[in-house]
């Protein structure tokens, strides 16, 4: 029943699109510009950095709110299971942000709400994000590329620090419930973008860049 309501808080949380109520408010339909995706590196590519910022942060603290509401329904008075509804309250937020029932199921990528989901998770899994995301962006700034070793990353360093016991004390087959659903969100990011990838791989992939201007 907790997975539920986890899930369920998450996916409301997950379905305010940031992206498009900042485009509307501007007069862009930001899914039918640059490269249509309803996300933070569309805006910031379509209406530059100020409004990129906007659409990180609110589609970051979406996914950080839900997870505080599911903390005080369930973590709080079981600490040790506060990374179990964390990882549920996560994908929902994802699926909601992806998968807004009313815009015909078409959101956007769930990055930025990852992020958030990682910050939630503490400073050892905001410093190899950090690294797995900037390292490959400054040499490439392919934001796309760069999300996917974010993902990847994240989801061996979740595995390895559920092993090591730093994701409560639970039982194996808890943690195994955990790790497949990472697993999962990380095929769902794959999948989320396949689009990006075929570019990457004819070299036709936008390139994005945050001081200069770039192309639509
Ligand atoms: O998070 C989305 C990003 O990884 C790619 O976005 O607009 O280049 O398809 P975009």
């Amino acid at each position: 029943m907790e997975r539920v309501v986890c899930l369920i808080v998450g996916y409301v949380f997950g379905l305010f699109q940031t992206a498009v109520l900042y485009g509307k408010m501007k007069g862009v339909d930001i899914r039918n510009v640059g490269s249509k995706n309803a996300g933070t590196t569309n805006t910031l590519r379509v209406m530059g950095a100020k409004a990129g910022l906007v659409v990180l942060l609110g589609d970051m603290f979406k996914c950080i709110f839900a997870i505080i509401l599911t903390y005080f329904l369930f973590g709080r008075s079981n600490p040790d299971r506060r990374y179990f509804y964390m990882i549920y309250t996560a994908a929902g937020a994802v699926l909601g942000h992806d998968f807004p029932f009313f815009l015909k199921f078409k959101g956007g990528k769930g990055i930025a709400c990852t992020a958030g989901y990682i910050i939630s998770m503490g400073w050892k899994f905001v410093l190899v994000g950090l690294i797995a995301f900037f390292g490959p962006f400054n040499v490439t700034h392919f934001v796309s590329l760069s999300s996917l070793c974010l993902y990847t990353c994240f989801l061996i360093q979740y595995v390895i620090f559920g092993q090591l016991g730093f994701l409560g004390n639970l039982p194996q087959s808890e943690l195994n419930e955990m790790y497949v659903i990472v697993a999962l969100l990380t095929a769902l990011a794959f999948y989320q973008h396949r689009g990006n990838i075929k570019k990457l791989i004819s070299g036709t992939e936008r390139k994005t860049y945050i001081s200069k201007k770039n192309k639509v």
